[in-house]
């Protein structure tokens, strides 16, 4: 027996709501097991609905404890209620107010959908379809209604009450000890975008005047002994605000913006309006206790969510298959503002290594989906690396096609034209179209096709002719279930460089493609470019900035490799030069270890990384990221087929070994000059230099001597800040040092009371390699600190298990598998979300060895096999299994 598959929505079934909901009043009496939701609708017949349609709300697990229609008790023969809808059967003709109220339970609220408790404090996640779990409604993105929320709540126990918009009344509730807070949001909005917070809570105020001259309160509302730790969080958010109005003209438009922190949230942060609700770990930070990462991944989600304010709240999407409307855009935005305050080129290039490692896979497995999907069966399983990642590249793509200046006349078309709407792909992209003056008919494909596009090069100089000419063409996989693909129109950003590593100046315009600037446009499935007057030879530069997000089939010689590694004026394709170099090795030594051959890594690549060691033109943070080694997945990755994890993490370690013996000097002058400076400082810089440290001791280590180990474990009990000692750590427990437990058990001293630097300390073990791992998991999941319930523990432990240590995941007795599906299905009892989101850890399962992809489909029908499995995971284990 399995549980039924949800049934399908399709994109091509969208019709508009037959009624709109103008306003909503809510009343909300919080009580942590009955809350009791008094919700007040002005409804009316949209345009084009017959008079007596029968008025269908959604619902999610709710109990209707009271029914009025215009103020009158309504006959039990004029509704039927439902857990999961209300109908009313024959609503009258004129507009009308109907008066629901509903009971919840927020303390056994396990999946953090609709209304539900975090330590103690009550809050809200309705994207995209938790409003439902609160009262019965249009529960869809294109009935945007102006809200007004009144919270009751004993003072004692929640002095703060939060809604969106701004307060409009507050006082206490006589002879009661509860009091009440009322507040009003004037911009209509979609109930994805409704919360409320009520706690006790710290509050850290700050303030902000917008380029017209208005006033904005800003508030971080916290758990109390945590203020300390906001300062880097309002920081983010002001220069946020400032930025958005410099870049984008658009300013905030409430007189406040608040956001909280909750240790307990299913994803990063949510965008509503004016409130924004935070996973905690996005919010809080000390030298103490957050790493650079972290520091880095707060000022980017913060900006995201507010970015959201204009696009996703302002104007919103008109159905959940336009997801990518606002999110694709939002992290095209976000990306931009981290470029802006940090380095542009390593901004890049963490961007395209995060698409390449969790989008490729994504779009080469059985998840593959469109930017704009046609289909779904559980909308939460829509918010992916294709949707969002991949959904921001094309939003960049526009812009290289458009040029800068365009590109903004189309956005402030969009802003202009769609402000206060609902509305779709097409809409956006006819901004564009009429703000350049072209069609954007074939460009449209990149948000209906799946799969990433592969583009195969190849080049042939011709010295009496002088001309050089570019063969291209692209291919996208097929993908099953969807349609023989189209050419897409791919940007390629590229450079000739001449013999003496400068860009030739390309004269007279090529045949062959439309070019414009530095761009070839490839938009037919072949396409012959020739330039001419071409003196000597060149090396071509490809795809530079990462112009599009497509595979290259381009086999430079080794030679042009490593001209490009060491001359490449684009930072982006020197660092892909050097990752494509250290790639191919990678690839054809596990080649060699699967087959039981020995084999060493080759001397061309041990000097590449050696002439970056010492280049000393390059910026630490971007030397460091070049000296980063392609990680096992995206190895596993690139050889695409029976793949064997243990061979490749062997490889990868001996490429590792053999460039820290060979400059293992270099790396230790490095360690040595590489000062502590006194005091931390969380900026671009001071982070480029301690990710250069840490890598260089990431080599050093690999030595293996006892110099090494006592150097690790001096860096590791010295360290001032998170960033360093959790890379010191890191080292000690995956390298298996003699200290390796000391170390684990002085932190856990040091970070007890801390649960987000516990996550680390769940992390660092959970990604160890060697086979007594998977018990040490088993263990920690009873540890005290461990909590199934919280959704970031999870991650911490089980998700960076499957994802991060892929030895031990696919080990060959089927453990791993067999560890992650029996706590999805643990996990699925009580949260969907987090536990559908565990299994597409599985996505990539086919690639595998035979042997070990038996295994892992077992696993998968042994979830598949649960009777009672949720629709989120039923979704997942179908797809994964198809
Ligand atoms: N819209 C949110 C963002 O992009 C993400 C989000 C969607 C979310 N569904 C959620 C967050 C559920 C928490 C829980 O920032
Ligand atoms: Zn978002």
């Amino acid at each position: 027996m399995r549980s039924e598959t949800a049934p399908a929505i399709r994109l091509e079934d969208y019709r508009p709501p037959a009624y709109r909901i103008d306003k909503v009043h809510l009343n909300v009496l919080l009580d942590p097991a009955a809350t009791e939701i008094t919700a007040t609708l002005s409804l009316s017949r949209a345009e084009g609905t017959r008079e007596g349609t029968p008025l269908v709300l959604d619902g999610d697990e709710l109990s209707l404890t009271g029914l009025k229609l215009n103020g009158q008790d309504l006959p039990e023969t004029a509704y039927a209620a439902a857990a999961d809808r209300l109908e009313i059967l024959t609503p009258p003709a004129a507009p009308f107010e109907l008066t629901i109220v509903t009971q919840v339970n927020p303390d056994s609220n396990t999946k953090l959908m609709g209304l539900f408790r975090s330590s103690g404090t009550y809050c809200t996640q309705c994207e995209a379809e938790g409003f439902r779990r609160i009262t019965y409604f249009l529960d869809r993105p294109d009935v945007l209604a102006v809200y007004t929320t009144r919270l009751e709540a004993p003072k004692a126990e929640c002095p703060v009450l939060l809604a969106n918009g701004n307060l409009v009344e507050e006082g206490p509730v006589e002879g009661s000890g509860r009091h009440y807070a009322v507040w009003h949001d004037p911009h209509p909005k979609p109930a994805y975008l409704f919360a409320l917070v009520a706690g006790d809570l710290a509050r850290v105020p700050d303030s902000f005047t917008t380029a017209s001259g208005k006033e904005v309160a800003l508030n971080i509302y916290v758990e109390h002994g945590k203020e300390t730790r906001c300062g880097w969080a309002m920081d983010s958010l002001k220069r946020s605000m400032r930025w958005d109005e410099e870049t984008f003209g658009r300013e905030y438009d409430l007189d406040v913006f608040n956001i909280v922190a909750v240790s307990d949230f299913n994803m990063g942060a949510m965008e509503n309006k004016g409130l924004n609700v935070f996973n905690d770990k996005y919010v809080l930070a000390d030298p103490e206790t957050a790493t650079d990462q972290d520091y880095a991944n707060i000022e980017a989600v913060i900006a995201h969510e507010y970015f959201h304010n204009w696009t996703g709240n302002r104007i919103t999407c008109r159905d959940w298959f336009q997801l990518c409307l606002k999110e694709g855009l939002t992290v095209f935005r976000d990306q931009e503002f981290s470029a802006d305050m940090r380095s542009r080129p390593v901004k890049r290039i963490a961007d395209v290594s995060l698409l390449k490692s969790h989008q490729f896979p994504e779009d080469a497995g059985p998840l593959a989906h469109p930017v704009r999907p046609r289909l779904y069966h559980e909308i939460n399983n829509f918010y992916t690396a294709t949707v969002y990642e991949k959904g921001a590249e094309v939003v960049r793509m526009l812009k290289t096609l458009l040029g800068a200046e365009t590109f903004r006349a189309g956005l402030d078309l969009y802003f202009q034209r769609h402000d206060g709407e609902a509305t779709t792909i097409e809409a956006f992209l006819a901004c564009f179209e009429d703000a350049a003056g072209i069609d954007l008919g074939q460009f449209a494909l990149w948000y209906d096709q799946a799969g990433t596009p592969v583009v195969t090069v190849s080049t042939r100089y011709d010295p009496e002719r002088q001309t050089f000419s570019v063969s291209l063409s692209q291919e996208i996989p097929p993908v099953p279930g969807q349609a023989p693909t189209k050419p897409a129109v791919i940007p390629l950003r590229f450079g000739l460089i001449g013999p003496n590593g400068e860009d030739m100046d390309i004269e007279a315009a090529p045949e062959g493609a439309r070019i414009s600037g530095d761009v070839i446009v490839l938009e037919k499935t072949h396409q012959d470019v020739t330039f001419r007057n071409i003196a000597s030879a060149p090396v071509l530069s490809l795809l530079r900035g990462f112009s599009a997000p497509v595979r290259l089939d381009h086999k430079p010689r080794p030679e042009e490799l490593q001209f490009q590694a060491a001359q490449d004026s684009d930072p982006f394709n020197r660092w892909q030069a050097v990752q494509t170099l250290a790639m191919q090795d990678l690839v054809r030594l596990a080649g060699e270890f699967r087959k039981g051959a020995d084999a060493t890594p080759s001397e061309d690549v041990i000097r590449v990384f050696g002439s970056v060691l010492t280049d000393t033109s390059l910026d630490p943070a971007l030397k460091a990221q070049a000296l980063t080694l392609p990680s096992e997945a995206d190895i596993a990755q690139e050889i695409g087929k029976n793949v064997d994890p243990d061979a490749v993490h062997a490889a990868r370690q001996r490429l590792r070994q053999a460039v820290s013996s060979q400059h293992g000097d270099a790396f230790l002058a490095l360690l040595a000059t590489a000062s502590r400076e006194d005091g931390y400082s969380p900026d671009a810089a001071s982070a480029g230099k301690r990710a250069l440290s840490n890598r260089a001791l990431y080599y050093y280590a690999a030595e293996g001597s006892a110099d090494a180990a006592a150097l690790v474990w001096d860096r590791y009990a010295s360290a001032d800040n998170m960033t360093d000692r959790l890379a010191a750590l890191t080292l000690l427990v995956h390298d298996h040092m003699p200290r390796e437990t000391e170390a684990l058990d002085l932190y856990k001293a040091r970070h007890e009371s801390n649960s987000l630097a516990m996550d680390k300390w769940f992390m660092t073990q959970a990604t160890a390699p060697g086979d007594e791992t998977l018990a040490k998991v088993r263990a920690l999941m009873t540890h005290p600190l461990y909590d199934a319930g919280n959704p970031n523990k999870v991650r911490a432990l089980l998700q960076s298990f499957a994802t991060g240590n892929p030895t031990q995941f696919a080990r060959k007795d089927g453990a791993g598998f067999a560890l992650i599906a029996e706590s999805v299905l643990e996990i699925d009892k009580r949260n969907p979300q987090v536990a559908s989101r565990l299994l597409t850890s599985f996505r990539s399962w086919r690639a595998l060895d035979p042997q070990r992809s038996a295994l892992a489909e077992s696993a998968l029908l042994r979830v598949s096999s649960c009777e009672d499995l949720s629709r989120d995971s039923r979704d997942i284990v179908d797809r994964t299994l198809q």
